[in-house]
């Protein structure tokens, strides 16, 4: 879908539907006053006779109206104008926008002249959200249409500009979260380990700022990362390190922040086999690691000034004959040894190697993603990430930059006491504890493997995945996190 922004009145523009933001409570607001008029008053009698109410996500459309060009007015629900906020506005907009596309329409038009940057983004956001679907393997959807080109209106130039600014950075964010989405989308026979290091290579190859290293199943050897290697060894896929780098324009002065994303492109469980419905959706235990590489797109086109270092560690788990065992115990890249348990707590393993190896690098911060544990759906369902970590201030920016982004973080206590339950006997650490407070068990191992900068770990196990959809978030991958770091890395401080 095309986004253009021009200097026009959304009473005379010649496109399929117009869009009329309509309020809860009877009064209008500026835009569909103007619209009120041109229609003879239909906006007020629905508005009246309560057809239409204007709650949030309702959309009714009007037809043949004498005073407007366009053949179809889309009454757009923004719920209480005294409550009207950036979520409000990315619901309305999906909502709004998939009922349009499902008329067929393929031009829509929007007046935004007076919307503030943050709301202009917001609509953007719930647009390209909303009207996102993954039919790459429906070999029947030739007969589905979708909406071609988005119009926003404004008054003058100096509106245009400062609106197409911010439409362009917009489009960033939203297509790094449908890029992240796609990939999470992808069956595990369509998306291996290889070829998410393809992915990787490709953004490299098509952003000038973007650098990426492959790391194969002979340097990690090498460089010990044993704990990823153990992981891999069940499956015939090779498994790979994924080093992205992006490096603003002076990157002498700058700062450097580290991402981890977890990349198990497919979790059986290993020989700790997990059930058959367990493991139904376990194509997308790589959404960390989607997550990851689709912020560095994004920011490779909004360009931070600060240094970003993507690592992503993928692999299979699968059970064999060659698989690792209950009861191994393998050295990590720090030297720290793990006894493993359960073979389906891979996740923390594969994250133990590269956050050791994240020391190399100096980083002011590092910030891991995975889908960690299934505790953490059971603690927090699929509205809010768990985030746990080293260093408050750092938590408390990812905090912020979630309520800003709608992507909600909820802190969960990191404290010493939970490091009992993942004592071992023979090894410095367990990967898995007493079966209480999972997903702090998955933070509080770790943190054992952290060194030397301040870290957070965000756990998106419920996050990361719909099983039911709603106005811009459809059901199964999300793309959570991509809008979440792209925020925090533009705003990102150390003092
Ligand atoms: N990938 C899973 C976690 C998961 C489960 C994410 C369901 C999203 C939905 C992870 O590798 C896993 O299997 N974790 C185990 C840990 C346990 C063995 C300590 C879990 O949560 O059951
Ligand atoms: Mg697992
Ligand atoms: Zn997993």
């Amino acid at each position: 879908m095309k986004i253009s922004v021009q200097i026009g009145d959304l009473r005379t523009i010649e496109v399929d539907a117009i869009c009329c933001p309509t309020f809860e409570g009877k009064e209008l607001d500026d835009i569909s006053k103007i619209i009120d008029r041109s229609t003879n008053g239909q906006i007020s009698r629905l508005l009246t006779l309560g057809d239409h109410t204007g709650k949030i996500k309702q959309s009714t459309i009007l037809y043949n109206s004498e005073g407007i060009t366009s053949s179809r007015v889309c009454l757009v629900g923004l719920g209480k104008l005294k409550q009207l906020n950036l979520e409000s506005i990315r619901q309305a907009t999906a909502s709004a926008l998939r009922k349009i596309q499902e008329l067929g329409c393929k031009t829509v038009a929007c007046f935004v002249p007076e919307a503030s940057a943050d709301q202009v983004q917001a609509l953007i956001i719930g647009a390209k959200l909303g009207l996102y679907q993954f039919n790459q393997y429906q070999t029947n959807t030739d007969t589905e249409t979708s909406i071609e080109e988005l119009c926003l209106l404004v008054n003058n130039e100096s509106e245009r500009e400062r609106v197409e600014k911010t439409v362009r950075k917009a489009e960033a964010i939203a297509d790094g979260t449908l890029f992240a989405r796609d990939l999470t989308n992808q069956p595990a026979n369509r998306l291996t380990p290889t070829d998410l290091a393809n992915e990787a290579q490709n953004l490299a190859a098509t952003n000038d700022c973007l650098e990426c290293q492959i790391f194969d199943q002979v340097e990690l050897a090498k460089k010990g990362f044993n704990a990823l290697l153990g992981v891999a060894q069940g499956g015939p896929q090779e498994p790979n390190l994924i080093q992205l780098t992006y490096k603003p324009e002076s990157p002498s002065k700058t700062e450097t922040v580290v991402l981890v994303g977890k990349g198990i492109t497919f979790d059986s469980g290993g020989l700790s086999l997990k059930s058959g419905t367990g493991m139904m959706t376990m194509k997308s235990d790589m959404a960390g690691a989607a997550a990851v590489m689709a912020t560095l797109q994004v920011i490779s086109q909004i360009r931070p000034n600060l240094t970003v270092i993507g690592l992503i560690a993928a692999t299979e788990n699968m059970p064999s004959g060659t698989a690792q065992k209950p009861g191994d115990v393998v050295k990590s890249f720090g030297g720290k040894t793990i006894e493993i348990l359960n073979t389906d707590a891979e996740g923390r393993l594969v994250l133990a190697d590269v956050l050791g190896y994240a020391k190399n690098f100096e980083p002011k911060a590092v910030v891991d993603l995975a889908t960690l544990t299934g505790a953490v759906v059971t603690a927090l369902g699929r509205y809010a990430a768990g985030i746990m970590g080293t260093n408050q201030q750092l938590i408390d920016q990812l905090i912020v930059a979630g309520e800003a982004t709608h992507e909600r973080l909820w802190q969960l206590p990191l404290f010493d006491d939970y490091d009992d339950s993942i004592k071992s006997d023979i090894a410095d650490v367990k990967n898995i504890g007493d079966g209480t407070a999972g997903a702090i068990i998955g933070g509080a191992f770790l943190k054992h493997f952290v060194d030397g900068y301040a870290w957070a770990h965000i756990d998106i196990g419920g996050a990361s995945d719909y099983q039911k959809g709603s106005a811009y978030l459809p059901k199964s991958a999300s793309g959570y996190g991509v809008r979440l770091l792209t925020r925090f890395l533009c705003d990102f401080t150390t003092d």
